[in-house]
């Protein structure tokens, strides 16, 4: 199993919308079986692809992220430990042949997560439960990240294979991936993840001037590293409400092109 991390401090740059693409192209154009991991306490991922009932149920069951962290008590009080495989949702969106399963994040996780800092290697905790799935279940895991440096994310990079940053067409953002990389610089011995590229999203179609510009400067500074643009499109931007796939062909294709790409990496290594 691959496991890849989409991931950038700053926020709202298209991180769970590509992560939620991908993981589903990866399922159903190319007929892998995947994992997605919502490691953000804003649930947007889970919420997405489970919308808001189902959500609850998770979050009521404790069959979430956040449940691995914080293991529910017995009838008597004692810790029971949850296993990673308790709290996959197998197959939310019925994909024919194949799998997108889905481990649901918890609003939860905003406390829970400071849990991890007293734990022996936090850094380590998605890497050591990931072990715990049997190895040829899944071909890909794709874990959507909160906007930020903290814990998770390092353990997030920490258990994976590759990591995808996505980016917005301006100014703020282009200053957001020099320090993102100064971050993952100083974390670099413990890594053995690969940086596989950036991914431009919300690009204006009517283009602005000065958007035209940043995106220029950006390919010149990234040049062979731009993995995919995807352009600034409603129909994304309604995506999460409707708690399904895409179904218009173009509108997927950004998403199935960076599906290809990560698989031709596999075949090329
Ligand atoms: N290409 C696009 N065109 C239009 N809207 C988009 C596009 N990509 C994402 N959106 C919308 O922009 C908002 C932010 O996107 P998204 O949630 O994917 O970003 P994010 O980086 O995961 O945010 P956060 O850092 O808060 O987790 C969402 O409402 C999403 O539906
Ligand atoms: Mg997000």
């Amino acid at each position: 199993m691959k496991v890849i991390s989409i991931i950038n401090m700053k926020g709202g740059v298209g991180k769970t919308t590509i992560a939620v693409g991908v993981a589903y192209e990866l399922a159903q154009s190319f007929q892998k079986n995947v994992l997605l991991i919502d490691i953000d306490p804003q649930t947007n991922a889970t919420l997405m692809v489970l919308g808001e009932d189902m959500y609850k149920e998770k979050t009521v069951k404790k069959l979430t992220f956040s449940d691995l962290i914080d293991s529910p008590k017995d009838l008597i009080g004692e810790k029971k430990t949850i296993n990673i495989n308790d709290i996959i949702t197998c197959n939310p969106w019925k994909i024919k042949n194949c799998t997108m399963d889905i481990i649901p994040s918890s609003i939860n996780l905003f406390e829970t997560k400071n849990q991890l800092t007293g734990r022996l290697f936090p850094e380590q905790f998605i890497k050591i439960h990931l072990n715990q799935i049997s190895g040829n279940k899944y071909d890909y895991c794709i874990i959507d990240t909160p906007p930020d440096f903290g814990k998770m994310v390092v353990s997030a990079l920490i258990a994976s294979d590759y990591y995808i940053i996505p980016m917005k067409p301006d100014y703020l953002s282009q200053q957001g991936i020099i320090v993102l990389n100064e971050k993952i610089n100083q974390i670099s011995d413990h890594l053995s993840a690969d940086f596989l590229g950036i991914v431009i999203s919300m690009i204006p179609t009517r283009r602005s001037t000065y958007s035209s510009d940043t995106l220029t400067d950006i390919k010149k500074d990234y040049a062979s590293k731009i993995l995919e643009e995807i352009k600034f499109k409603i129909a994304y931007s309604k995506w999460p409400n409707n708690h399904e796939p895409l179904k218009n062909k173009k509108e997927r294709e950004p998403f199935v092109n960076i599906a290809r790409k990560i698989i031709k990496v596999g075949i090329n290594e």
